[in-house]
Order: structure tokens, then sequence, then C-alpha cells
């Protein structure tokens, strides 16, 4: 367990994640029933970009930091506004410092009624969420593995709710884990919004994932193409060798609103965060069926 979000947080994969993170949140707030937020893989909260890590790997700079000198165009700023809210909430100054990280996003966007509950595996990790959240009744932190939590925990009693799933991709078989913890979990809830992260270092990787996953939903009746969608960007060709050229998210239940939304964001997301030749992005709607022999 070596992985330190600290040197990534608010690049531009977080960009992309988080904001799709608020965009369901903000829909679940839409009605009071209260809700459950599970983040099965949760960091450390919130990153200080002024600390030696962020300093040592400054992503940020590439990420929330071109985000926000940014001139935004009147319907992207809206759809980007819950999150950068919270950025400017978290920074008074004029120099960015703080970026929210998940937990901190679902802290802050959550009603008094909703609950969360934080896994996080890392010893260290743990407690520094667990002292940040301490006096928040509503958020529940955990030393466990998120994967586990998942098949364990759910459903929620609360009926309505979102996973976020993003493991750190250390292992090469941590694709295989987040499959497996699907098929465990959704047919105990099939009707929970689940976001999965995942890195595009490596294409067959990530092919097979979504492949596969949409195979094993249609399949056991759980999707439709309304229901699956799956968004990414890189900011660089992905057949570099190196720093992570791209990354997105499958989203299983995504809010109706979330595919025009990232059809206005994307374009605009790729061109301002891209870091080299061959950048792009690609939102699939509906993930097609696998054709039959
Ligand atoms: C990419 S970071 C999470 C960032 C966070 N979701 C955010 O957006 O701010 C992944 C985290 O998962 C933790 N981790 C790794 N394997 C885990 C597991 N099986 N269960 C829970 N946490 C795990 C790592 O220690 C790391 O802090």
């Amino acid at each position: 367990m070596n992985y330190r979000h600290a040197f990534h947080a608010g690049n531009f994969a977080d960009v992309l994640k988080h904001v799709v993170f608020t965009l369901c949140l903000e829909h679940l707030n839409k009605k009071p029933k209260p809700y459950r937020v599970l983040d099965t893989h949760a960091g450390i909260g919130a990153y200080d970009l002024a600390g030696d890590e962020a300093a040592r790997s400054p992503e940020w700079k590439d990420g929330i930091a071109r985000v926000l000198e940014a001139e935004r165009p009147a319907d992207v700023d809206r759809i980007l506004k819950p999150w950068l809210d919270i950025v400017r909430a978290m920074n008074s100054g004029k120099t960015l410092t703080a970026y929210p990280g998940s937990p901190e996003i679902a802290r802050r966007m959550t009603r008094p009624d909703d609950r969360i509950q934080l896994c996080e595996l890392h010893e260290a990790d743990a407690r520094t969420l667990d002292k940040r959240y301490a006096l928040d009744s509503r958020i529940k932190v955990e030393k466990r593995d998120g994967y586990k939590a998942m098949a364990g925990v759910l459903p929620p009693k609360e009926k309505r709710g979102v996973v976020i799933v993003d493991p750190p991709f250390e292992h090469r078989d941590e694709m295989a884990h987040m499959a497996e913890a699907i098929k465990k979990s959704l047919p105990k809830w099939p009707t929970g919004t689940y976001i999965f992260w995942r890195s595009l270092k490596d294409m067959w990787a990530s092919e097979r994932f979504d492949n596969g996953l949409a195979e094993w939903l249609f399949d056991e009746g759980f999707a439709t193409p309304e229901n699956v969608l799956r968004a990414d960007l890189w900011v660089r060709d992905l057949g570099e060798e190196g720093k992570l050229p791209g990354a997105g998210i499958v989203v299983v239940n995504p809010p109706h609103t979330l595919e025009a939304d990232l059809l206005i964001l994307l374009p605009w997301l790729s061109s301002l965060l891209r870091q080299g030749e061959g950048n792009g992005w690609r939102l699939d709607g509906a993930l097609e069926e696998e054709p039959e022999d």
C-alpha cells in the first residue's frame, strides 16, 4: 500500500471524477428523502496543495488550477458549480492551498439526515480520516477493505444513494476486484448509483473491464443502454509511456441529466487540460453489448 493520493490531488483525473460525483450528489439532493454515500477507497478526505507531496508532484496545476483560471462558458460553469463552490469555500485567500477529496465533497453536499460511510485500508490514512470527521455524527470511518464493505453493507437502509469506487491501481488485478465487487453488490442493491473510476494506462485492461461489466449487466438484466454511462478523458497520447495519460469513469444508474452535462463538459475539459499531442475524450451513453459469435 504505497499509493498516496496527496501526490495526485486535483489533477485532471480528479477533476472528471469529482465533478461527476458532485453531479450525482446534486441529483440525489433534489428529493428530500435521505440517502447514503459509500466511499470504498476514501483517501484522507482533503489535501494540502502547499504540502510536501503536492510540492514534489504539482499535478493540480494542470487540473483544478487550470479550471479555476479559465474563462468558462455559462453552460460549463453551471455544470462545474457544485464542485467549484466547494473548492472556493476551502480557499479563502487568492492562492489555492486546499483541495477536497471525495469524502469532503460528500460531507459538504449531504444534508443532516444523509449518511456517509468511508472505507480506507491504509492505517495512517484511516486515522487521519477518522480524526478529520470525528465530530460529524453522520460520517462513519472504517479501516477496512472497501470491496468487502460493498458486498457487506449494501443495500443501505435509506434505499437511495451513491457508491464511489476509486482504487489506487497499484495491483494488476485491481479491475478484476472491482468487477467482482459489483457482481456481489449490484444484485443486493440494483437501484443504487455506482461510480467506478479506472485508469486508462492499460487500454486493454480497461476495455476488458468495461466490456465484461457491460456484458454481465446486460446478461443479468441489470442494465439497459440508458443506465450505464462511460466517460473518459486523456490529456496526451494514450500510447505514451510514463505518467498517467488518461482516466475515466463508468457510472451505473447515472442521473438522467449526466450524459447531456458530460457532452458539454468533456470537449471543454479535453482542450483545457491537454498536456501534449493526442489528447481526447469519449462518452458512451450505452456500453455496447458484446456482439454474439
Ligand atoms: C485514489 S485514492 C482515493 C481518493 C479519494 N477517493 C478521493 O477522491 O479523494 C485510493 C485510496 O484507497 C486506499 N485503498 C487501497 N486499497 C484499498 C481497499 N481495498 N479498501 C479501502 N481502501 C483502499 C488507498 O490507501 C488510497 O488512500
